[in-house]
């Protein structure tokens, strides 16, 4: 019998989805391409915890303030499944609340309750269709709930449209409910939280473990606890949102102890990679420690001392962002801003895979933080909403040849070309660069 060719599916799903081999992303061997002898490091595949990512270029989890009652939308599934198709490392779900009052707004995702996990599992599984990995960051928001999504309060040229950020009840909101380790406010725009209880304190605690539980039903494959950009676990932190008197408030070790126990308790749930994002500072004015070995804000030095208890309970990965719990502060913006703060992470523990994030928008730029062992991953976030393609224009740009998804690689032609000396530039066999024109083409048999 002659050889059959055909167009393979992804095996073991309900529909047909065309198969990709490799998975979308990654880099061909260079026996075939041999431009990829010396592979730049963001396309080198890391492994975390037994599982390996293609590449080195994951989604920064984004707020879409876009779910039904805490339940993800068709918009979900299709903002996801395009980076799913495109060729990035990781996706990493935006910060999605453990319980309904941890929502930012009243449209954030949710993981409260089990009718909760269906959505997620259709994108989940498609990702994985597409041979990229996908995790989610679990949040709860603490003194910054119950606020507007973005658009709703003001555009982006700052035009606002509400006087406060606030949302009311009968705007879907929940501001007599909001929870933090102490009353103030993130400020006067904001809702007046209460301070939290050890029966609420615990209740949120095991609100994450029911949700790792969720997510281990849906398949993540990885989870990303959200310490970052001045919600709960940030503000138990910070000297600045906390000033408690007991058992979590005051010494370093206090501030650490709520955020490293539900970090122990996820970890002793969950199997598979565990990230974990912090602020590594707030921007605040003045120094981290005043003359008198104080703490005033959170910065640098608690951070690298916190990392390394995280690393001690078995978190694999620290997703280094800074700022969110000072409404003051004042961020030195410009590309690559946050990766000296990774950078001084990734020194202090080099043996702990480190991510930088923020303002990362050009491949050679993304791959001399990681060639400078400055950060062992790069997360994008706004640049991947202007370009979703960004992994394969990367590699592109790069020199580099990467699987595209099969529907797309005409898209591709130049960077799918084999760049040795005799190569031919219509590899694929086609003239438009696909071997289809040919058969298409074929002379007639006469
Ligand atoms: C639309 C949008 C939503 C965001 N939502 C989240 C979120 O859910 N969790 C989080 O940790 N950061 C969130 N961020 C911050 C990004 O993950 C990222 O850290 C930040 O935008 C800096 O990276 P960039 O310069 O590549 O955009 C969001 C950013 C944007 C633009």
């Amino acid at each position: 019998m002659s050889k059959l060719y055909i167009n393979k599916p992804v095996p073991g799903i309900d529909q047909y989805i065309s198969l990709n081999e490799p998975a979308i992303g990654t880099a061909y061997s260079e026996s075939v391409y041999p431009q990829n002898a010396n592979l730049p490091v963001l396309f080198k595949p890391i492994t975390i915890r037994g599982l390996t990512f293609k590449n080195r270029i994951f989604v920064s989890p984004m707020c879409q303030y876009s779910s039904d009652n805490g339940h993800a939308t068709d918009w979900h599934f299709v903002h996801i499944g395009g980076f799913a198709t495109r060729g990035v490392g990781a996706i990493c779900m935006e910060a999605t609340a453990v319980v309904p009052e941890g929502r930012i707004s009243p449209e954030d995702a949710g993981l409260w309750t089990d009718s909760q996990m269906e959505p997620l599992k259709c994108i989940v599984n498609f990702a994985h269709s597409q041979g990229t990995l996908i995790g989610v960051q679990l949040a709860h928001a603490g003194r910054k709930a119950s606020t507007y999504a973005p658009w709703v309060h003001s555009d982006i040229a700052k035009t606002f449209r509400a006087p406060t950020y606030v949302a009311s009840e009968k705007e879907g909101g929940w501001p007599d409910r909001v929870a933090a380790p102490s009353d103030i406010p993130f400020s006067d725009q904001y809702p007046k939280p209460q301070p939290m209880s050890e029966e609420e304190i615990l209740r949120v605690e095991n609100a994450f473990v029911e949700a790792v539980e969720r997510c281990k039903q849906i398949g993540y494959d990885f989870i990303e606890v959200h310490g970052a950009h001045g919600y709960l676990q940030h503000e138990f932190l910070s000297p600045l949102s906390n000033v408690r008197t007991d058992q979590y408030g005051g010494s370093l070790e206090n501030r650490m102890r709520w955020p490293l126990r539900v970090a122990q308790k996820i970890r002793a749930a969950w199997d598979k990679p565990f990230f974990y994002r912090i602020s590594a500072t707030e921007w605040a004015e003045g120094p981290e420690k005043d003359p008198n070995g104080e703490w005033k804000q959170w910065g640098i030095e608690q951070s690298k001392i916190f990392v390394g208890e995280l690393k001690k309970f078995g978190v694999d990965l620290i997703d280094c962002s800074t700022g969110g719990n000072w409404v003051k502060q004042k961020i030195a913006v410009g590309p690559g801003y946050q990766v000296p703060y990774a950078e001084a992470l990734k020194k202090a523990h080099p043996d702990l895979p480190i991510g930088t994030v923020g303002m990362i928008t050009d491949p050679e730029q993304a791959e001399s933080y990681l060639s400078g062992g400055k950060a062992d991953v790069v997360f994008l976030a706004r640049e991947l909403i202007r370009t979703p393609h960004w992994a394969i224009l990367a590699a592109h740009k790069l020199g580099v040849a990467v699987k595209p998804a099969n529907q797309y690689e005409r898209g591709w032609v130049e960077m799918l070309t084999p760049a040795h000396p005799g190569a031919s530039s219509d590899h694929r066999g086609g003239e438009q660069g696909t071997g289809k024109e040919n058969l298409d083409q074929a002379p007639a048999k006469n």
